[in-house]
């Protein structure tokens, strides 16, 4: 996840104009084509990043990734309202899921699930929570979740709990020797200066007592509105080519993994991170309520032509995103947008190793009258 901008006297860790994004044709084994003959066109994205775009080397946990050897993905953000209420979906529900799919012989992801129990949980304070959030699975807890991370660790934004940089010290060492950086660095932090330049731009990096520059009560502020942005309603459910998509949605196998609901629990929520306490009166709770997120907030497999990285993603909550084309004028699907409307996400789910190829199938062989009511019933969620 690259940083592409800084504020001076600083340079980001990678130069955004050089970031190359092609996006090239796919012609899958059914030559883009239903039986019927109606035609579809598929498309991918490909990036690429040159050498010179990268203002520090590469590293993971501290070892240096040779230049030409990364391979990049592109990702776009996951629509974030209606998270609060997946929050308060009971781990043990959850749990119950992964066991249900176990025993349906669906495969499942060995790092998140070991056959009778999870292969991985996080360790938050003094209790274990299973991850639900992000396509990789990688956060458990909201208040450790995309959100409360990606206010500091992408705006780089530090506050009360947080008052240290998104920061590695490769980076650190190569700003604090840079000589633009070393010219104007006192400009801009003069209380930093003790004479030693290099030094004095490593430490302000690398400090672990910066002052907060957000407050909070700002922070408070945000987590009340993240936890509570509102999932839009469902539209037209009474239509009859709405109901008929709903039907068929559930007959051809697209609900063993967009699972339609779920029950809340108790919501007594947690933060990992300590700043707000279990079940916080400052945020707002959603107990014992029915959602409709139409996810089983589980990894699966589609092998798709440069694919998610490690090839598992998790179930998109279908809910509320066919808004999109009406919202932002763009009905872009998938976790890089690659498919620009339903029948291309659909299509993508059809490799012949993929967990959903079953589904995709049937829903070739559906008159073009049942696949639209499909497309619709989607875009009405
Ligand atoms: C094996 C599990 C599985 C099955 C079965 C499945 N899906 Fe999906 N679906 C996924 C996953 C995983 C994603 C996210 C893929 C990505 O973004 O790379 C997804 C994404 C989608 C999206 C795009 C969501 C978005 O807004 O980005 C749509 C639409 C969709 N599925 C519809 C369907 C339909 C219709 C069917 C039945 C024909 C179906 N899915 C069957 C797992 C499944």
């Amino acid at each position: 996840m690259p940083q592409t901008k800084a504020t001076p006297p600083f340079t980001p860790p990678i130069d955004e104009s050089q970031i190359q994004i092609s996006w090239l044709d796919y012609v899958d084994e059914w030559g883009n084509r239903f039986p019927d003959g109606e035609s579809y066109s598929l498309i991918y994205p490909q990036v690429t990043i040159p050498s010179t775009a990268y203002y520090v080397p590469l590293e993971v946990n501290g070892t240096t990734i040779p230049y030409g050897s990364e391979i990049v993905r592109l990702e776009s953000t996951i629509g974030i309202y209606g998270t609060g209420l997946l929050d308060a979906i009971p781990d043990d529900s959850l749990k119950a899921q992964y066991e249900r799919e176990h025993r349906a012989g669906v495969h499942l992801n060995p790092a998140m699930w070991a056959g009778s129990d999870w292969a991985s949980t996080g360790l938050y304070g003094n209790t274990r929570h299973p991850k639900r959030f992000t396509y990789a699975c990688s956060r458990g807890p909201l208040q450790d979740g995309p959100g409360a991370n990606a206010i500091w660790n992408i705006t780089n934004v530090t506050r009360g709990d947080r008052r240290y940089h998104y920061m590695t010290a490769t980076y650190a060492r190569v700003a604090s020797q840079d000589p633009n950086v070393q010219a104007h660095f006192y400009q801009y932090y003069p209380q930093y200066n003790t004479g030693d330049v290099e030094a004095d731009i490593y430490n302000y990096l690398m400090s672990r007592d910066l002052p907060a520059e957000m407050s909070n009560d700002d922070y408070v502020n945000l987590m009340v509105w993240h936890r509570g942005l509102a999932v839009p309603a469902a539209r037209n459910l009474s239509d009859t080519v709405i109901q008929r998509g709903r039907q068929l949605f559930r007959e051809i196998g697209c609900a063993h993994c967009h699972r339609p609901s779920w029950t809340t629990g108790p919501d007594r929520f947690t933060d990992p991170n300590g700043f707000f306490t279990t079940g916080d009166r400052r945020l707002p709770s959603y107990p014992h309520q029915k959602i409709w997120p139409y996810t089983d907030m589980i990894q699966h497999q589609l092998h798709m032509q440069n694919d998610i990285r490690t090839g598992w993603c998790r179930t998109t909550p279908l809910w509320g995103r066919g808004l999109s084309a009406i919202c932002t004028g763009s009905a872009d699907r998938m976790h890089d947008c690659r498919a620009r409307n339903v029948i291309e996400a659909i299509m993508w789910h059809g490799n012949v190793q993929s967990d959903a190829r079953r589904s995709v199938e049937q829903f070739r062989n559906l008159s073009k009258a049942d696949r639209d009511a499909i497309v619709k019933f989607i875009n009405a969620i």
